[in-house]
């Protein structure tokens, strides 16, 4: 499996923080953000990982990370030209991930528990995602599972994904699909049939949405904490996070 850390966004609600440089690239717990999903892929044994970013930083992308060399692993880096979705930026690496499955992790999504076991025992095949509660669902992607058994269970468990919406008015539940995607080597023919959302991107949620219609979803819901460090109060969370 290949590894693909999609950097992508302008971080206009980090500002002033990201006029010089990228979200991703923001000190949490003294080490540049996409270290800690960059550290994810790395314990999952995932050694040969895609950097797609846009061009404005990605030249201190290319700094801080190098060849990998460093991590024990190897960089390959691709340029967004223009932010047209993470989707587009997933098609980026069709030929990178060579007909195998693969492993996207946004770059600002800081997750506490320890996805690289979940990641290393996925069986590779249809798409499988990780959902947390949250008290926000319309700002993300927002999912129902099926109710189960152990759902009040403390641990993380896996559920039937029913639905998927992204960013909806009115969400259906407060489980919201965080930045980990696993899916096998059908989510490109996916993306090269999505059309643009109404903000104009390619979105990843309807590359899940497809799986879901095939019936060859499944998921994950986290208990423990998970951040999307893209506002000041979330950047806070996530430095108390990694410092725990
Ligand atoms: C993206 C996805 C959304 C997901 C979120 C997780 O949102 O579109 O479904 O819940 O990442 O961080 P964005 O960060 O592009 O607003």
């Amino acid at each position: 499996m290949k590894g693909i850390l999609i950097c992508g966004g302008s971080g206009t609600r980090l500002r002033p923080l990201t006029e010089k440089t990228h979200k991703s690239l923001l000190s949490i717990g003294g080490k540049p953000m996409v270290f800690y999903p960059l550290q994810i892929l790395l314990k999952a044994g995932i050694k040969e990982i895609m950097l797609i970013t846009g061009p404005e930083h990605s030249g201190a992308f290319m700094q801080y990370l190098g060849s990998g060399a460093k991590f024990g692993c190897s960089f390959t880096y691709r340029i967004q030209d223009e932010p047209k979705g993470i989707a587009q930026a997933l098609g980026m690496a069709e030929a990178f991930a060579d007909a195998g499955p693969i492993c996207a992790l946004l770059g600002d999504n800081i997750f506490e528990e320890d996805l690289s076991k979940h990641i290393h025992s996925w069986s590779g095949q249809g798409g499988h995602l990780f959902f947390k509660e949250v008290t926000e669902p319309e700002r993300f992607g927002v999912a129902t599972v099926e109710e189960t058994k152990n759902q009040k269970r403390k641990t993380s468990n896996s559920a039937p994904v029913l639905s998927l919406e992204e960013k909806p008015a009115k969400p259906k539940s407060n489980l919201a699909v965080t930045g980990c995607y696993l899916y096998n080597s059908r989510c490109f023919e996916i993306i090269r049939n999505l059309k643009p959302s109404a903000r104009g991107e390619l979105e990843i949620t309807d590359v899940s949405k497809k799986y879901l219609a095939w019936g060859e979803l499944t998921a994950t819901v986290l208990r423990k904490e998970w951040v999307d460090a893209g506002t000041h109060e979330a950047l806070k969370r996530a430095e108390e996070l990694v410092r725990r």
